[in-house]
């Protein structure tokens, strides 16, 4: 089996090696590539197809999805509380000590980084998340009825916040900060990882129209502006609602708590901590938290820019971000 391992990551180097191809924009990759309609850095691409050939879907996995810097760090954080909720007390809690993202990893960034794992041995209900458009999911998630959770953020506020995130990235490895309008041109010109931004947020909202008992779709502004309604929600998908009892006892509240960006942000894991194999550290995961910092950064054309773009792709379908 190692050895037909060995050969499937070979054959995905080789396909990757042969796609379109753009300049990488980070710090991690040597180039991007064009896969199924969507940008991939060539490391990303590689875990793409591993996952697709053979992740191997239940319907009790909990998949959370979402476009780069829109909030996967706080959905993952809540999903995990919830969903564990009867075996961790608050005050021992493993997002106390661990990253959110060490808790529920990214299949084609991590799990699948040029490796090829036994995600049998995990017991149910796991909870896994990637980046990967509805359309590129592998056919079992879609078959077997898993549960997604997408969240989506505004354009402006998840480009200013992955602009942060790679320069922080690149310090560590002692590389220039990215220019600021050429990474907006290739932005907009849907020449962003996982993108284009608009097609990702868009797969999954139709789907989510045609799916709901199996698509949830959520917008960071929609949790920041009603935390509880939302937990409540992703509590309902996910098959784990509250009991009344638990509304009483304060359970919406203590989970919120615990997966906010003033208690996440501020623990020692957080602050000085490193996830296995990542090149930055986990403070790299949070940095302001707030809706609309997107506008500190950008100028009114710029601004302009992405609204006209946001309102001819998604409008007509409904969405609004
Ligand atoms: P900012 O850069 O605007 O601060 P992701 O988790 O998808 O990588 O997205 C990162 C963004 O989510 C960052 O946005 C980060 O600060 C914010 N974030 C991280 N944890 C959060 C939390 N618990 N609550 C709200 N926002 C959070």
């Amino acid at each position: 089996e190692e050895e037909e391992n060995a050969r499937s990551l070979q054959r995905y180097k080789n396909l990757v090696s042969n796609l379109p191809k753009g300049e990488a924009s980070a710090a991690f990759e040597d180039f991007i590539c064009l896969y199924q309609g969507f940008w991939f850095a060539d490391v990303h691409c590689q875990g793409v197809l591993a996952v697709q050939d053979h992740f191997k879907a239940r319907s009790t996995d909990v998949i959370i999805a979402t476009n780069p810097k829109s909030g996967a760090t706080w959905i993952k954080a809540l999903v995990f509380a919830i969903v564990n909720r009867s075996k961790y007390p608050i005050y021992n809690h493993p997002l106390l000590s661990q990253n959110p993202h060490g808790l529920v990893p990214f299949m084609e960034i991590s799990l699948y980084n040029n490796r090829i794992p036994d995600l049998e041995i995990l017991p149910s209900a796991r909870i896994l998340a990637t980046h990967i458009s509805y359309t590129s999911l592998p056919q079992s998630m879609i078959d077997s009825g898993s549960r997604i959770v997408y969240i989506t953020r505004n354009p402006k506020d998840a480009f200013v916040s992955y602009w942060h995130f790679k320069n922080k990235m690149r310090t560590v490895l002692s590389k220039p900060p990215l220019n600021f309008m050429e990474e907006f041109e290739q932005f907009c010109m849907g020449v962003s990882h996982f993108g284009p931004f608009w097609d990702h947020a868009l797969s999954y909202w139709k789907a989510s129209l045609e799916r709901p008992q199996h698509v949830l779709f959520i917008k960071y502004e929609d949790l920041h502006a009603d935390p509880v309604l939302h937990l409540k929600r992703i509590a309902q998908f996910v098959g784990c609602p509250f009991s009344s009892e638990e509304e009483k006892e304060g359970m919406v509240d203590e989970i919120l708590k615990l997966c906010s960006f003033e208690t996440l942000s501020n623990l020692k894991v957080n602050k000085t901590g490193k996830i296995t194999g990542a090149p930055f550290p986990n403070e790299a995961f949070f940095r302001k938290g707030q809706v609309g910092d997107g506008t500190n950064h950008l100028t009114s054309e710029m601004i302009e820019r992405l609204d006209q773009i946001t309102e001819e792709k998604c409008h007509g379908y409904g969405l609004i971000m």
